[in-house]
């Protein structure tokens, strides 16, 4: 495929509910095989856009100080930008040995990042945009599940640092979507009400809206949840089943 300014080359991206498209790597901690080396695990797979940058060195600060809160989910964090594995390896240095962020500092990234000077992972991901930059990954965020299967896509411009407490309730509300077999409304954290499936025949959507269908309450038919305690979602969510202290 030929690519101009006026045309710039359309490459597919995965979507949700696809397999994670399978790559082999060299990483900052090795080779990676991927998804497979992950099986068992949630993956959140990002891409930032170049090393030696302000934004993507304040958003690896970040996504390194909350390694622990996502393993505690069972989330593994894997990076990639279209550099070079002698970029990554002096870049994450620096970032230990100089940076501070909101009070971060002496921050180790532990976590894989790919060099992927080729773009060829990149570009399977759909994470480069021509529009926004041909030669540079935007902020891309793919949520995949322990099945390897993609479960959530989330995309930032180059401009833009992520939100990481988004992406920490992302795989919060989809371990406990999963888990409950429920849904998670709008801005929903652990602790308040999710919703629960349609009805599915006029005698369920009757004993609910007659508040006979124990512990579901309802606005109306086809509205209704239910209340689920941040313990029992973080017994069920969380690895070792311990609530969370504090
Ligand atoms: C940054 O991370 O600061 C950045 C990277 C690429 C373009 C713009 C900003």
């Amino acid at each position: 495929m030929t690519t101009t300014e006026s045309s710039p080359a359309i490459v597919g991206m995965p979507r949700i509910g696809d397999p994670a498209p399978p790559f082999t790597a060299v990483t900052t901690q090795g080779s990676i095989n991927f998804p497979a080396d992950y099986a068992g695990k949630w993956v959140i797979f990002f891409s930032h856009p170049a090393d030696f940058t302000p934004v993507c060195t304040s958003e690896f600060i970040t996504f390194a100080s909350m390694q622990q809160q996502f393993a505690a989910y069972n989330t593994m964090l894997v990076g990639l930008s279209v550099d070079g594995l002698y970029s990554h390896i002096a870049w994450l240095r620096t970032i230990k040995e100089k940076i501070s962020f909101r009070g971060m500092h002496d921050v180790e990234v532990t976590f894989p990042l790919i060099e992927d000077v080729s773009m060829e992972v990149a570009r399977k991901y759909g994470m480069i945009m021509p529009g926004e930059d041909s030669t540079k990954a935007v902020r891309a965020v793919f949520v995949i599940d322990p099945e390897g299967k993609i479960r959530a896509v989330i995309y930032y411009p180059l401009s833009l640092g992520r939100n990481f407490d988004e992406l920490l309730r992302v795989v919060k509300a989809l371990q406990t979507a999963d888990h409950f077999h429920v849904a998670t409304p709008a801005d929903w954290r652990p602790g308040d009400r999710v919703t629960v499936p349609p009805a599915g025949s006029c005698g369920t959507a009757k004993e609910r809206m007659d508040g006979h269908a124990e512990g579901i309450e309802c606005e109306d038919w086809f509205f209704c949840t239910k209340e689920i305690s941040a313990d029992q979602i973080e017994s069920a969510i969380r690895v070792g089943g311990h609530p969370r202290v504090g």
